[in-house]
């Protein structure tokens, strides 16, 4: 397993999981899952079908037993305190847990009253939510009439009405189309900004660059990495250099010249010939230096030098041995912990 940011336990752990497991038959659907997500933050649980999300998710909201390993939310045991536990998360499941019959006001005034609100509080919180997640002009019509993004928004204004400390959210915008699931993002955003601790799923790299400051990659049931999203891409699949010349003749000479520097362990230059720009696989610091000090000293003019990190997709690819979402058999388990980094 890659561990990069050590400073992820200890004080100021809102969600504390070791040794997680939970087989169904022959499937590892936990497999031994340790996690800590600090208080206020957003963790990405990020990891392909099958790989143990919602097991995890369902585990951490009580709603089902590990066979073993243990698991606190702010303190309280899944399994020896699940009513304390119960009353200080909220839960956005991967499928749509609103009544449909109901409009969406009743739905948010039911649950109120389910979290033992008096009926003035209920009404109260029901119509801050709703105009918060703006469905307040839907509010009389039954969730059945909305669309996917809307009762999605329902989902987590429910999720909310308690006034939750920790919130998990399991794949909140799967099947939405992007302009919904920015909605949503920003919606998740602002929970957060309201103090709120997030552990989320998901199977989206942008989702999890958009939202997680930290990053689990879960693959069959185990933990495959996890850190800080900057430190997980740097650290697994490196950097590219890429340098766009203000001539774009230059582009070509300029990789021949990189090429030909000999610099210890840089592998081949490409060029962007579409961008006019040239890109150089970059693996430590020495390189990068002598790669833009050798670009320098030839005196080109150039418009853009950058560094880019690779993408959580690439990232995947690296650590699992197969992309996220796709077939997870092509690989053996002795071959995919050589990967490890
Ligand atoms: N009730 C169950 N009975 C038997 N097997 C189950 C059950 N629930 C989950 N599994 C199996 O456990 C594994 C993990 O399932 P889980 O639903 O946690 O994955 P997931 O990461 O949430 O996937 P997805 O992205 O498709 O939602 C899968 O192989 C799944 O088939
Ligand atoms: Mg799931």
């Amino acid at each position: 397993m890659t561990r990069i940011d050590k400073n992820t336990s200890g004080a100021g752990s809102a969600v504390t999981v070791r040794g997680l497991v939970k087989h169904y038959g022959e499937t590892k659907a936990l497999d031994g899952v340790d996690l800590d997500v600090r208080e206020g933050t957003v963790m990405g649980v990020l990891g392909p079908n099958g790989a143990g999300k919602t097991t995890l998710v369902r585990i951490l909201s009580t709603l089902l037993a590990p066979d073993s390993g243990q698991a606190t939310v702010v303190g309280y045991d899944v399994v020896r305190q699940p009513r304390q536990l119960r009353r200080v998360i909220g839960l956005t499941g991967q499928y749509a847990s609103v009544d449909e019959k109901l409009p969406g006001w009743e739905n948010l005034y039911l649950i109120g009253r389910l979290l033992d609100l008096s009926r003035k509080d209920a009404r109260t919180r029901a119509d801050e939510l709703l105009e918060r997640f703006s469905l307040t002009e839907a509010a009389k019509r039954p969730a059945s009439t909305y669309s996917g993004g809307m009762r999605r928004r329902l989902d987590l204004a429910a999720s909310m009405i308690g006034r939750p400390q920790v919130l998990f959210l399991d794949e909140p915008t799967t099947g939405l189309d992007p302009r919904t699931r920015n909605e949503v993002w920003t919606e998740v955003k602002s929970m957060v900004g309201e103090g709120v601790t997030v552990l989320l799923t998901t199977q989206y790299m942008e989702e999890a660059e958009q939202l997680a400051s930290e990053l689990t990659v879960v693959d069959r049931g185990k933990v495959i990495a996890n850190g800080g999203i900057e430190e997980l891409k740097a650290k697994v699949g490196g950097r590219t250099l890429r340098v766009r010349p203000v001539d774009p003749l230059q582009v070509r000479p300029l990789a021949r010249m990189i090429d030909e520097l000999g610099v210890t362990g840089l592998a081949g230059t490409t060029v962007d010939t579409a961008g006019g720009a040239l890109l150089v696989p970059i693996l430590s610091d020495e390189q990068l230096t002598a790669v833009v000090g050798a670009v320098i000293a030839r005196g080109v003019t150039v418009s853009a030098i950058s560094t880019e990190l690779p993408s959580l997709d690439e990232v995947f690819l690296s650590l699992t041995g197969h992309r996220a979402g796709t077939s997870q058999d092509t690989e053996t388990t002795e071959t995919r912990e050589e990967v490890a980094v």
